[in-house]
């Protein structure tokens, strides 16, 4: 497979559909698209983006992941985790992700060798103007996982 991951400086409002995919609330993504570093994955077209934040003290905070859906479960956001920790090994020590509780969205990060952090109770009830229902489930507290990014 030949993909090609770049940095998108500007104009990531392109991408917001996606963007919604992984945050359905615009003015969340609002909060960290601007500061965010956002890559996109290109496979014959644009496959897979993500947004990631600079949290301080070598900890990064992966903010955003999607995959556009007739392209998941593909391996493509596995490479751009992949792709992150060895762009980020001279930058950072760990990288986080929150996510709401949700098994396939756990399984995923699992399978990216991440593993649980902490929790913020109930993230989604006080932070979305809306309750936020996934695969039946009501999202409401976020849920951190966390990675190593060894050295390079
Ligand atoms: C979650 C998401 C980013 C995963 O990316 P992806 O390219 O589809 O996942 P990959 O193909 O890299 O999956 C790698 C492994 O993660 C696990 N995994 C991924 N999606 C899964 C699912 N829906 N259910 C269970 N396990 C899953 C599997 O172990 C998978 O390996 P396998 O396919 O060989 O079994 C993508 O499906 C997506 O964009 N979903 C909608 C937006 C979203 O929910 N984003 C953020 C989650 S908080």
């Amino acid at each position: 497979m030949s993909y090609n991951i770049t940095q998108i400086a500007t104009d990531k409002k392109q991408y917001l559909e996606l963007l919604l995919l992984a945050d359905e609330q615009e003015s969340m993504i609002d909060r960290y698209l601007e500061r965010g570093e956002m890559f996109a994955l290109e496979d014959n077209g644009i496959k897979a983006i993500c947004v990631v934040t600079d949290e301080g003290n070598g900890v990064c905070e992966l903010k955003n992941i999607a995959v556009t859906p007739d392209s998941q479960r593909k391996g493509y956001g596995k490479r751009l985790i992949n792709y992150l920790i060895s762009h980020y090994s001279d930058r950072y020590t760990q990288m986080i992700v929150g996510t709401g509780e949700v098994p396939s969205a756990i399984k995923f990060y699992q399978s990216c060798n991440f593993e649980y952090s902490h929790r913020i109770k109930n993230f989604f009830i006080d932070n979305y103007n809306h309750l936020m229902i996934e695969e039946g489930i009501v999202l409401k507290d976020m849920f951190y996982l966390k990675r190593m990014i060894p050295k390079a």
